[in-house]
């Protein structure tokens, strides 16, 4: 039986398989004194993949990689996943790359003028008045971006950056929660220097602002003797615009699928669960493989399914995460295998 026909047969319940200890929890439950091996993002990022933490912390060790080299997410976004492998010693460096300006930004300037984004931050009126004029015009130096990326994302509905997404609390105000309920300054400028620290010993190893297929030729370039691997995580397929600044539309997720099934440097992809994303990654291999049998290493991309739970204040929802990756091995535990 196909994998497309196994994943076909098995019903969405099926599909859902519990991911261990991990869970979402707000700021405030968080111990500090327990998160010395941890860094969480200073970005409340949409779409964030902090629930795959101990997919690929497995998926390291199973594969014999960690410690790894280099890893690399060419859509960084929050970068949840970078830097909880960082601050547990499981990658000894990361390569972060966003394609928008604000993103790269936030993080250039977290990265290697930390403490301009400290002042920045710790100096912020969190008033509705500063949302606005953030919103209109978020000015044009990297500094500016940066403060405005973080501001904007920490009182903005589900940390939107854009669109019909507005203020926490609503253009009056008069919802329980107001506009600085997630401005949690002493925790973001904990954040923020424990990035710096890691930028600073060089563990965070370039900060981008590339296009995907310009940060693969780059890495493949530069890195070349490194153990590395890719973790590409695009925009959703389904409502990706409404969520980001940067479009990802059918073309830019066709030229994807026929990036990764011809890259041989082992890479994980997740997608939210699309029969046509199955589709595009199957037929895209075959093509690969047709006009040069070797290209797709360890034979087509594998497909693997498991579920996160997003949550806003209003609900949490469960949604099946469709991985596909070039590596033979996968943890077990973690994943409802397609190929079964
Ligand atoms: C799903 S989000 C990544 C979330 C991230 N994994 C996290 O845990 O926070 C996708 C990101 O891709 C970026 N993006 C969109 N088009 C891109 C492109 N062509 N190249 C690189 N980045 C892109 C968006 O700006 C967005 O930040």
């Amino acid at each position: 039986m196909s994998d497309t026909a196994s994943l076909q047969g098995v019903s969405e319940a099926q599909l859902l398989i519990p991911l261990g200890d991990y869970h979402l929890q707000p700021i405030a439950h968080q111990k500090r004194a327990t998160r010395n091996a941890d860094l969480w993002s200073p970005l409340r990022y949409p779409g964030g993949k902090r629930q795959l933490v101990p997919f690929f912390v497995d998926l390291l060790k199973l594969n014999d990689k960690s410690p790894l080299d280099l890893f690399v997410e060419p859509f960084t976004g929050g970068a949840a996943v970078s830097l909880h492998l960082l601050a547990a010693g499981l990658v000894e460096r990361v390569v972060l790359a966003d394609l928008d300006p604000l993103v790269h930004a936030f993080w250039h300037q977290a990265c290697f003028n930390t403490e301009q984004l400290v002042s920045d931050i710790q100096a912020a009126e969190v008033t509705l008045q500063e949302w606005h004029r953030l919103r209109a015009d978020p000015g044009k130096t990297l500094r500016e971006k940066a403060y405005a990326c973080l501001f904007l994302n920490r009182t903005s509905y589900s940390g939107i950056l854009q669109g019909r997404a507005g203020p926490i609390g609503g253009q009056k105000q008069q919802s329980k929660y107001k506009i600085d309920c997630r401005f949690y300054k002493d925790e973001i400028v904990f954040r923020l220097r424990q990035i710096g620290e890691l930028a600073a010993s060089g563990r965070i190893a370039a900060v981008r602002r590339t296009d995907v297929h310009a940060t693969v030729r780059w890495v493949e370039k530069s890195y070349s003797e490194s153990s590395r691997l890719y973790y590409f995580d695009p925009p959703f397929w389904d409502k990706g615009e409404r969520l980001y600044r940067k479009a990802f539309g059918q073309k830019e997720h066709e030229r994807l699928a026929k990036l990764l099934t011809g890259l041989h440097t082992p890479w994980v992809l997740s997608y939210d669960y699309h029969q046509e994303i199955i589709d595009l990654y199957r037929s895209s291999a075959q093509e690969a493989n047709q006009d040069e049998s070797d290209l797709v290493p360890a034979g087509s991309p594998r497909l693997h399914t498991t579920d996160l739970l997003y949550c806003n204040r209003h609900e949490k929802r469960g949604a099946t995460e469709l991985i596909i990756t070039n590596l033979s091995k996968v943890p077990e535990e973690r994943i409802n295998d397609a190929r079964r």
